[in-house]
């Protein structure tokens, strides 16, 4: 049986940091009620110079040096990005580009907020199918660049950041399993509307959230799909080591946490200085838990993503 393991991992977040103390003079917002809400405190800002695939590329280069692996071993390059910087080429050939590889498979997958798990379980396909040896999975946001400045109820949310991981084909266990979801009736709830059409912006360019049926559906969405993946696995929530979920808001993590009877100490926590990376959340929150070891070789993680389509799912991970 071949496993896609990872292998390295790698984070990006741009230097400048926007706090609280920042938005209160911004909207009428203040960091009590921005905190106890959503458990951030901070989020990191693309410099105005800085593209999606700056980011990725920063996020990407580390990953591959964790990993020891040269970019010309790399057969697959996936960026998972909801903030790409062309219609066309892909931010993932632009990466390719910057990083010098020539020849790789590489494309984009837009699934929002749960992009970067639907992109690490196509690259765990291509894997098992024997297709791909080494792919670069790359989460990649500049989502301050899609919020309405003025909006308090969106633009407190969010921030800029890339995660990476490298994964290799293996005979030890790896990814288990993915449990990936989407349901387009639940598209108004948290949406981008425009298009580009004859060579301009057609609608409204800015994030738009029905913030409380998105919360709703977030809990209910990320119970179900923990515990679909655990049953798929006949693994009991004692198996896992540690949960590292989307980082949107500090409620939704701690209700999954709680379902799973995990103690949030099991709980991979950045939301609180990265705001809602979007694609790049969990990459990010994976990469700092190896990096200050706490996340271990052999440990069982449970990965979750919720975010606009609506999308959902779960990975679960021997790493
Ligand atoms: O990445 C994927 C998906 N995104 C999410 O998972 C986000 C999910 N949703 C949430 O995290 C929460 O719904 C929010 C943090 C967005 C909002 O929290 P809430 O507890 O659901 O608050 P609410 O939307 O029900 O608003 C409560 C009040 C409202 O005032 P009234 O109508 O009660 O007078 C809002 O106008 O809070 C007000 N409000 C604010 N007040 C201060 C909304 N935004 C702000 C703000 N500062 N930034």
């Amino acid at each position: 049986m071949t496993y896609s393991r990872i292998i390295g991992t790698g984070g990006y977040l741009p230097e400048k940091i926007l706090t609280n103390a920042d938005l209160e003079k911004l909207v009428d917002t203040s960091d009590q009620w921005i905190f106890e809400r959503t458990g951030i405190r901070s989020r990191h800002l693309a410099a105005e110079d800085q593209d999606t695939c700056d980011l990725a590329e920063q996020a990407a280069r580390r990953a591959l040096t964790a990993a020891q692996c040269d970019v010309h071993q790399l057969d697959l390059i996936i960026v998972a990005t909801t903030t790409p910087d062309r219609v066309f080429p892909s931010t993932a050939c632009l990466l390719q580009a910057r990083l010098g590889n020539h020849g790789a498979m590489a494309f984009d997958v837009q699934a929002v907020c749960s992009g970067f798990l639907y992109a690490l379980s196509i690259a765990d396909k291509f894997i098992k199918t024997g297709s791909v040896r080494r792919a670069l999975i790359v989460g990649a946001e500049i989502f301050s660049r899609l919020l309405d400045w003025t909006d308090r109820s969106t633009c407190v949310l969010f921030g800029d950041g890339a995660g990476a991981v490298v994964v290799e084909a293996s005979a030890e266990q790896g990814i288990l399993s993915s449990h990936l979801h989407a349901d387009g009736a639940y598209k108004d709830l948290l949406t981008v509307p425009a298009t580009v059409t004859q060579g301009r912006l057609n609608g409204d360019g800015f994030t738009k959230m029905q913030g409380n049926e998105v919360f709703k559906f977030a809990v209910r969405a990320l119970s179900q799909v923990v515990e679909e993946a655990l049953a798929a696995n006949q693994l009991d929530q004692s198996a896992i080591d540690w949960l590292v979920p989307h980082q949107a808001n500090i409620r939704i993590i701690a209700a999954t946490a709680k379902k799973l009877k995990l103690p949030m100490e099991k709980v991979v926590v950045t939301v609180s200085g990265h705001g809602n990376t979007s694609a790049a959340s969990v990459p990010l929150a994976l990469d700092v838990a190896v990096r200050d070891g706490r996340i271990q070789r052999g440990q069982m993680l449970l990965l979750e993503a919720v975010g606009g389509g609506f999308t959902w799912g779960a990975v679960l991970v021997k790493f």
